[in-house]
């Protein structure tokens, strides 16, 4: 709500509850920015569902109430929108693209993106994927022969890549089968570094750089490389077949043709951006969620042993889901990414600011205040979901509510919601089913000996840290 719109008795940023601080600092020397989401849950557990709290003299609030959560999600590009530092951090890596961008820029980088990603191309782009889950099967079986650890996390972005590059630029990676360095190695470096960028107190990188600021000035070099060694080929592509102008058949000839169409107007630098953003936007997210549900597979040998009877009775003889229909016709596996991703959500935060003052649960937020949204909380709460700590897939199976066990599906948004929700939701999905089924058909799988204690590390996005794993062909 527009704060002209409002009875002039709101309370200010100052009146809200506030974990205690100390002078100049602030909350700085509470806040461990790879446990930043716990820390901040915490508060919300002891100051209720809206509070600021300080990372030197910035201060910024915490929402974890689910309405209005909702309403900010909602309101977009208008009056919210992602925060200034976010967009800066990218900006100066030049990873301009959907993801950062606002206003008629966003909305005409979104049309294309969201034409890419729909249903209809994953239909016919499954079998591509399905080879692709062959090579990381074959990777794995190869693993199991030798007795070796798997870091799966690492696995999985090679695996998540490979399928993006694939269906949004139309090029095979195949970085599965690659030995020596690949690009995920680089891409790394980008999401721990932005991750401190956007909290810091003061923007020391305009001025000296760190060893990890220099780490990630060569890495972006490398990205760069490789990235428009990608949008040449593609050009060259279209250039050898007009026709690709009028009828693209993926994201990067989509937004290529479009910059050469009349009064669109797509730079070199949105293209780039964009080629990154995805790339980016694809890895850690799709493998750190596959990665917390083999941890939940790990931990939970009887749910593990109900999704093998699933993938056994749908894929039949064959080790991967030979169609897109087999792939999505697994209902206890979709219950067991749904109950994972509702409590080790790959973005547990996320961040917006207002683009003018506004009224927020009796509260009026200048423009420009960063509001953490605690999106996790509120899908952990128990006043949302029945006994909402306990890992319980069945949950999402039951047809009619129990009494005294409330399952608000609206407080569950992994994916965000309204119209900047993501729009790799689908093509995620699709990768989840296809690579767990896959798992849970063709292999047994522990944690390695020694391994430290599984931890979530939030690095942008949250993973599971230390999970490395040994896998065995199944013997029953
Ligand atoms: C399990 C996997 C994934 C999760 C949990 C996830 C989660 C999210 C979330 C929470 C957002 C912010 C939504 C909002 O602000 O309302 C987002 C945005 C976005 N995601 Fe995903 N994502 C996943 C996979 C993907 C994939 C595979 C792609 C594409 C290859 C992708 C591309 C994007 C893009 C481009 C945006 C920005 C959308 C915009 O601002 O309009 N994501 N994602």
């Amino acid at each position: 709500m527009n704060i002209a719109a409002t009875p002039s008795t709101l309370r200010e940023i100052a009146d809200m509850p506030a974990p205690k601080g100390l002078p100049l600092f602030g909350n700085l020397f509470e806040i461990d920015l790879n446990h930043f989401h716990q820390v901040l849950e915490r508060w919300a557990d002891q100051l209720g569902p809206v509070y600021s709290f300080a990372i030197g003299p910035r201060r910024m609030v915490a929402l974890a109430d689910p309405e209005a959560m909702k309403r900010m999600f909602r309101e977009r590009p208008d009056t919210f929108r992602r925060t200034r530092r976010l967009a800066d951090a990218l900006a100066e890596m030049r990873f301009t693209g959907v993801f950062s961008a606002e206003g008629e820029t966003w909305r005409r980088q979104r049309k294309l993106v969201a034409m890419a990603l729909n249903t209809a191309h994953l239909k016919s782009f499954y079998p591509s994927m399905r080879t692709t889950t062959e090579r990381l099967l074959a990777r794995w079986q190869r693993a199991a022969r030798d007795g070796a650890d798997v870091d799966l996390c690492a696995d999985l972005m090679r695996y998540t890549v490979d399928v993006t590059t694939q269906l949004a630029f139309g090029i095979d990676f195949n970085t599965l089968e690659t030995e020596g360095p690949v690009i995920q190695q680089k891409l790394d470096k980008v999401f721990p570094v932005l991750n401190s960028r956007i909290n810091a107190v003061f923007p020391y990188w305009r001025h000296f750089r760190l060893p990890r600021d220099r780490q990630l000035d060569a890495a972006l070099a490398d990205i760069q490389v490789r990235v428009n060694a990608i949008i040449a080929d593609v050009r060259a592509r279209m250039a050898a077949d007009p026709a690709l102008y009028e009828a693209p058949t993926n994201f990067l000839e989509a937004i290529i043709a479009a910059k050469e169409a009349e009064g669109i107007e797509f730079s070199d630098d949105d293209i780039y951006g964009n080629v990154c953003t995805l790339l980016l936007a694809g890895e850690d997210t799709t493998a750190n969620t596959i990665a917390w549900a083999v941890n939940f597979f790990i931990e939970q040998p009887a749910l593990f042993a109900r999704a093998r009877a699933e993938a056994d009775a749908v894929l039949g003889d064959s080790p991967v889901a030979t169609d897109v229909d087999k792939a999505g016709d697994l209902p206890f596996i979709e219950a067991f990414y749904n109950e994972t991703m509702r409590l080790k959500p790959v973005a547990p935060i996320n961040a917006m600011e207002p683009l003018e003052d506004v009224e927020l649960m009796g509260y009026r937020i200048p423009r420009g205040t960063v509001i953490m949204m605690l999106t996790r909380h509120m899908a952990t709460d128990e006043a949302r979901f029945g006994h909402a700590k306990t890992f319980d897939p069945d949950r999402w199976l039951r047809e009619a509510p129990v009494a005294g066990c409330p399952h608000d599906t609206s407080a569950y948004v992994p994916f965000g919601t309204g119209p900047r929700f993501c729009p790799g939701r689908n093509l995620a999905l699709l990768e989840i089913r296809t690579v767990l089924s896959m798992l849970c058909r063709n292999f047994d799988v522990r944690l390695a000996p020694g391994t430290p204690p599984v931890e979530e590390h939030l690095a942008f996005t949250m993973m599971p840290r230390n999970l490395t794993v040994r896998l065995t062909a199944r013997t029953n």
